[in-house]
């Protein structure tokens, strides 16, 4: 499998739609408090805001959008909203996955399924299976996902399979076996909600993504908020360790524009 990473990029991308978008949904509890109305109600409301994000994303020819919709540090909530937060798992997962596949929508989940009931771990992979062969968009929700577990149980996946690896190995040999093998590094990632930090979520593939903070509650992210965010990242000169003025150059010697050549691994 080839994946496109930050050190097999050619040429950066701006001005361009991106490729892969992943987004920390979130405010929820404070759009429910702001509103004197309990922080499930919140959760509620973020589920249509995904809805929302995925049709616009999808009219604005992204191709993959990663959700983050449980840390694997959310379990020290308290248990009452861990316990809902389950349940509309559940829920989302029996109503919106037929809706996905219709849509033509591959469907993933990644994280540590190991802590969730056994009926999520069925539904999660029945969806996955059904919806595999689809090619137009590719939604992932991170559930119970650690960016720092990730690459941990990457390594140890590599080890097992290849014991040979365990005094010498590089990029290459490991990022195969990260749980967003399947997609290129996100391209652009936003946090809703106001809090500047990465709470965990993908710490490997977001080395060069570009990052937008907006104090926007996730659900009041609508698709105007996904066009700024948009925006700004067409303002961004990707540069990846290069120089401004190597950037430049190659962008007028293909005629002003800037060309998407991605070498994979
Ligand atoms: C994000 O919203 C949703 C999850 C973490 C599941 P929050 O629940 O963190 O909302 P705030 O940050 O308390 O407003
Ligand atoms: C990050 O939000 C996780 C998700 C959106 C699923 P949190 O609200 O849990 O993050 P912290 O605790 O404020 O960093
Ligand atoms: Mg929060």
């Amino acid at each position: 499998m080839s994946v496109i990473s930050s050190s097999t990029r050619e040429i950066p991308e701006t001005g361009m739609i991106p490729q892969h978008i992943a987004i920390i949904m979130d405010g929820n509890g404070r759009w429910a408090k702001n509103r004197f109305m309990p922080r499930m109600a919140g959760h509620k409301r973020g589920v249509e805001t995904v809805r929302t994000a995925i049709k616009a994303c999808i009219e604005r020819g992204v191709e993959y959008l990663t959700l983050f919709a449980f840390s694997s540090e959310n379990w020290r909530r308290p248990t009452d909203e861990v316990a809902f937060l389950m349940q509309l798992f559940i829920n989302v997962l029996e109503q919106e996955v037929t809706k996905l596949h219709e849509n033509g929508i591959c469907f993933k989940v990644i994280g540590d399924l190991s802590k969730f009931d056994s009926k999520i771990v069925e539904f999660i992979r029945n969806g996955e299976a059904l919806t595999a062969a689809n090619t137009r968009f590719t939604l992932t929700i991170a559930a119970n996902y650690g960016g720092r577990w990730d690459i941990m149980q990457a390594v140890r996946k590599m080890l097992e399979q290849h014991p040979q690896l365990a005094n010498c190995f590089d990029e290459s040999d490991l990022m195969p076996h990260f749980a967003l093998n399947y997609a290129p590094e996100p391209d652009l990632f936003i946090r809703t909600g106001g809090e500047k930090r990465i709470s965990n979520f993908l710490l490997w593939q977001l080395a060069y993504t570009e990052l937008y903070f907006t104090d926007t509650l996730w659900p009041d992210f609508d698709a105007r908020a996904l066009d700024l965010a948009i925006q700004s990242y067409q303002q961004r000169e990707r540069r990846f360790g290069r120089t401004s003025e190597q950037i430049q150059a190659r962008s007028s010697a293909h005629g002003g524009r800037e060309v998407a050549v991605k070498k994979t691994a």
